[in-house]
């Protein structure tokens, strides 16, 4: 999939159409889903419309909350947010990653993974101009930065609680990935500090957390994946890294040095490695629009690496859009990262690592998570800045890194610092860990939630050293 962390995409000419309506009632009533075009029978309620954060701009927020498949009342409330900055929750979280349905041609399929089974799920397009996210005044679009993005979340927020009163005292946990690593905390902090709601924890999957150590990891990925060659990993050393590559393109100054090493590095990467996962086929149709038919040939995986094109037909669809009380509003179609928006890509380079230290000391859990195949946001940048974190607010470790197990099989690694702070890979996962690997994610999710260590595994001692001894003589 290609849809974080996206190059900056020009700002279409709009012309602001007629929403004079912006509110829709304040109750959930109007809000509620009778059926989404092609989906399954299900018990559990579904809603979607707009949540207006600025009446006098007419800015307003478009949500998809999936209810919990059983009992309700007794789960607790998650949002999730996917990053960009310009990405839809909905498009990817929803319905590629683990929301309860995936689209295939004209249905949706149950996702038997979802995570609706452990929580009401609630996805927000955010910051308007997102999605059906939208502003009337589209001078907003023009800039938008981290705060007016937090700020607008917790608008939402405070709104959304208004049209679904009863979950106002439910267990709140705050959860994405990607540059949701700047969205997740500094929302979590405005609530910690407003005393609003009631927050119990956040998790981020490879989240953008500190320019430098993130992107300069990269280098290190690609060499010890194999998607480079030892002269190229030393060039990255030695010439230009990563920061500097994505700094210089961001402002459009990429120098002659820095454009020679990227342009080496991605030649040999090649465009048919999916940077988010770099074992997992791609989607041929996306990378070259002559291999729709070879992509046909191929479709025995279980995963099924062109849902997002399939997610971005049935969201166009003009009677989906009815369904979920969608409108076009000041666009041509629905795109899973905005075309409009114009985010303040400096805003990249705020370190919130260290807001992760303040949430965990005002008392909220926090998980941090990788999926080890991502190459955008790698595993050992994340891994590097939670164990720092950990040693400067003296957090020493209570379970030491270990494998956790998903049925029987290794499902990843992980590492707890304290009793708030922990952090986990997700083995054979991609940059949107639900998407390539939803039963590890799912066993992840639930324990989070249920404040459960990650499971050990079923291995009794004596199987383990048989293990051992078989491993040792192959
Ligand atoms: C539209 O938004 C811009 C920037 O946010 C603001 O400066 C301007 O006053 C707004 N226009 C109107 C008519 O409110
Ligand atoms: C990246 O390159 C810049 C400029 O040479 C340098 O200051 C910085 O230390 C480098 N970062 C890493 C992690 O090597
Ligand atoms: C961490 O471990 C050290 C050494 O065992 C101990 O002195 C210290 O009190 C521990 N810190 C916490 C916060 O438990």
């Amino acid at each position: 999939m290609h849809l974080q962390l996206v190059p900056w995409l020009a700002a279409a000419t709009l012309c602001a159409t007629l929403c004079s309506s912006s509110t829709l009632g304040t109750t959930s009533e109007a809000d509620k889903i009778a059926s989404l075009p092609g989906q399954p029978k299900v018990s559990f309620g579904q809603y979607a419309g707009y949540v207006t954060v600025d009446e006098k701009q007419q800015r307003a927020l478009f949500y998809y909350f999936a209810e919990a498949e059983a009992d309700p009342a007794s789960k607790p409330l998650v949002l999730w947010l996917n990053g960009g900055p310009g990405c839809s929750s909905i498009g990817a979280g929803a319905f590629c990653e683990h929301g309860p349905f995936k689209p295939s041609g004209d249905v949706l399929l149950k996702n038997d993974y979802s995570w609706n089974k452990e929580a009401n799920m609630l996805y927000l397009e955010s910051p308007a101009g997102v999605g059906f996210s939208y502003s009337v005044n589209t001078s907003y679009y023009s800039s938008v930065d981290d705060k007016m993005t937090a700020r607008d979340n917790l608008a939402f927020l405070r709104n959304w609680f208004e049209k679904f009163p009863e979950y106002k005292e439910r267990d709140l946990f705050i959860t994405g990935e990607s540059y949701a690593g700047h969205y997740v905390p500094q929302l979590a902090l405005l609530i910690v500090q407003s005393k609003l709601f009631n927050l119990k924890g956040i998790a981020i999957g490879n989240p953008l957390l500190e320019f430098n150590t993130d992107f300069n990891s990269r280098a290190e990925f690609f060499w010890s994946h194999g998607l480079i060659s030892d002269a190229t990993y030393e060039s990255f050393n030695t010439m230009c890294n990563y920061s500097q590559i994505r700094r210089q393109a961001q402002s459009g100054t990429l120098t002659p040095v820095c454009s020679r090493v990227n342009s080496e590095a991605n030649r040999q990467i090649s465009k048919f490695i999916d940077t988010y996962d770099v074992t997992l086929d791609v989607c041929l149709s996306t990378v070259s629009s002559q291999s729709a038919v070879l992509n046909k040939l191929q479709q025995t995986e279980k995963i099924d690496v062109c849902v997002e094109d399939k997610t971005l037909k049935y969201l166009n669809r003009k009677e989906v859009q009815e369904a979920l009380h969608a409108r076009l509003v000041g666009i041509s179609s629905w795109t899973v990262c905005s075309y409009v928006l114009k985010y303040e890509y400096q805003n990249l380079e705020i370190p919130t690592i260290s807001i992760l230290g303040e949430l965990v000391k005002s008392g909220i859990q926090v998980l941090v998570y990788s999926g080890d195949q991502d190459s955008a946001i790698p595993l050992l940048g994340t891994r590097t800045l939670v164990n720092n974190l950990a040693k400067q607010l003296g957090l020493n470790t209570t379970v030491p890194y270990r494998v956790w197990f998903e049925e029987s099989q290794v499902a990843g690694w992980t590492q707890v610092y304290g009793d708030k702070l922990s952090y986990a890979t997700i083995r054979g996962a991609s940059h949107e860990a639900p998407f390539s690997q939803p039963e590890r994610s799912l066993v992840l999710f639930s324990s989070f939630l249920g404040g459960r260590p990650l499971p050990e595994g079923l291995m009794s001692e004596s199987a383990v050293e048989t293990n051992k001894i078989i491993g040792d003589q192959s």
